[in-house]
């Protein structure tokens, strides 16, 4: 009874009340807080990530500025029916040189997380096109302006600078050189050995869309193909199971 007793008194003091919440609250938020200030790193390191290429990091930001996100998630959660349906759920570590991340609340399209691969290049060149030439129920928007606009990633290389501010690994090097990676990695009969020399020898070298100039959709399929690809998944077991 001795403790109901004492809870009274905060329960008619209203000024207690709010000073023993208040105590409350902050104890339990540096609880939560307080171990994160002590890790060296929150988010687990994953073997192959790396930053974008420049033409992969140009196709993001159509991606972004389209408002893809609106339909299209790219976070796969670990759940069963996710991970049967688009492969390994997401790590925390395939988002890291995300700014901003792209996870989406809404799928009124399928999860992109790992869409890379999963489809030839003309078939993005048709599904962007005309979405209901390949899939007839869809309610995807037609895109096919974006492989009419053509992009000389002159700009590319301050968007690199800009998110290197914020954290992303990009170096002087791969600055300077942006707009020559932009253009040789959409060009398969160019020198592109620098290219893979600052990003990596698994690039995808290739004319994205078929024809002609660096496109939109050159750049946007290039982003798309390279989705949840750097991370070989055979190899890999989480710091959680060893
Ligand atoms: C109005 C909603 C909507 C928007 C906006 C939208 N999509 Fe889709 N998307 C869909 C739907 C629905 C499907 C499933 C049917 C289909 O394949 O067309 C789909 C399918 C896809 C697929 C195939 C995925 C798979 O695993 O089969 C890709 C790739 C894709 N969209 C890319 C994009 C890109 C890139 C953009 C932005 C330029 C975009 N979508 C914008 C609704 C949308």
């Amino acid at each position: 009874m001795a403790i109901l007793d004492k809870h009274k008194i905060l329960e008619t003091n209203a000024t207690l009340l709010l000073i023993f919440s208040f105590l409350v609250v902050t104890i339990g938020g540096l609880v939560q807080i307080t171990p994160l200030f002590y890790l060296e790193n929150t988010i687990e390191k994953v073997e192959g990530m790396r930053p974008y290429t420049p033409l992969e990091l140009a196709g993001r930001e159509v991606y972004i500025r389209e408002g893809c996100y609106v339909c299209h998630s790219q976070m796969i959660r670990p759940m069963r029916d996710e991970v049967e349906r688009y492969g390994h759920y997401s790590l925390a570590a395939e988002s890291m040189y995300d700014h901003p991340f792209q996870w989406g609340s809404k799928r009124t399209g399928p999860d992109l997380a790992r869409v890379g691969g999963r489809y030839s290049d003309d078939w993005h060149v048709d599904h962007l096109r005309d979405p209901q030439s390949v899939v007839p129920e869809s309610v995807m928007p037609k895109y096919g302006f974006l492989e009419r606009t053509l992009v000389d990633g002159e700009y590319i290389g301050d968007l690199m600078a800009t998110q290197a501010i914020v954290g992303v690994p990009y170096s002087d090097d791969m600055v300077k050189q942006a707009s020559l990676d932009f253009r040789a990695q959409a060009d398969p009969d160019s020198d592109y050995d620098g290219l893979l020399e600052r990003y990596g020898e698994d690039i995808n070298v290739r004319n994205f869309d078929g024809q002609p100039g660096v496109s939109e959709a050159d750049a946007l399929i290039a982003y798309l193909q390279m989705l949840g690809t750097l991370v070989d998944f055979s190899t890999f077991t989480p710091d959680a199971s060893r």
